[in-house]
């Protein structure tokens, strides 16, 4: 099987990114942000106290996540229930934040992760995925753009969604996360050694998936000359 790892911050544009890159090369693409998304909407529902160990280990005995792909696309059920419209808002993204810094969450989806990659041929993106989830992946890329840039993309989508918003909040907001996710004590968000870093900050969308696309091809093709590389 062959595993492709894309890390970066929130909003660098990851998932349309390896959403692409999946339907160019017949892989599953796996979003592994919405399974700590789907955790955190668990919680608010539930206001579970983040900062209580029992509480937390008492949450996670009460819950099943699974991914299923329907059409190519990815779809996350928490307990049975499609929970994939419900994890977008801004509060579930903190949230989602928040939960992933926890050990026992993290444990929790490991094997959930590598699982998917045992049996297909994946492009997964997250932020710990090179460097925890799959260290042995064949590729890896991470993906990341200036704070600002990523405010003002996001600021442009949800504008086109006709929900505006104050530029400097969702500055604030990705400053936050941020700063969460890459100082938290297990897995922060962080290139792999081995890790390819692309700044799409002056690229367009097009012009990110042509780059990381050429990198992979290269990639691939040297795999197909080498393949002990391969595991
Ligand atoms: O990629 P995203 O914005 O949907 O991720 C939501 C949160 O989940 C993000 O703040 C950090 C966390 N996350 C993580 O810790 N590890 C991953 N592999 C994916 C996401």
């Amino acid at each position: 099987m062959i595993a492709i790892a894309i890390d970066g911050p929130a909003g660098a544009g990851k998932s349309s990114v390896a959403r692409g890159i999946a339907r160019e090369l017949g892989f599953i693409y796996v979003d592994t942000g919405a399974l700590y998304r789907t955790i955190g909407l668990y919680a608010r529902r539930r206001s579970v106290d983040l900062e209580d160990d029992g509480a937390v280990a008492g949450m996670l005995e009460e819950i099943t996540v699974e991914l299923k792909f329907i059409d190519g696309e990815q779809r996350v059920f928490l307990n049975g229930e499609d929970v994939s419209p419900l994890i977008r808002t801004a509060d579930i993204s903190m949230m989602a934040s928040r939960v992933s810094a926890l050990p026992p969450v993290r444990a929790f989806l490991l094997e959930l992760q590598r699982d998917l990659a045992r049996k297909n041929n994946v492009i997964m993106d997250g932020r710990d995925i090179g460097t925890v989830v799959l260290p042995g992946a064949q590729i890896k890329l991470f993906l990341t753009a200036s704070p600002e840039c990523r405010a003002q993309r996001r600021c442009r989508e949800l504008a086109e969604k006709g929900e505006p918003a104050d530029l400097q909040q969702v500055l604030a907001e990705i400053r936050q996360r941020d700063y969460n996710d890459s100082h938290r004590a297990i897995a922060p968000l962080k290139p792999a050694q081995d890790a390819q870093v692309v700044d799409n900050s002056d690229l367009t969308l097009q012009e990110t998936i042509d780059t990381m696309t050429r990198l992979i091809r290269t990639r691939l093709t040297a795999l197909q000359m080498n393949p002990t590389e391969r595991c």
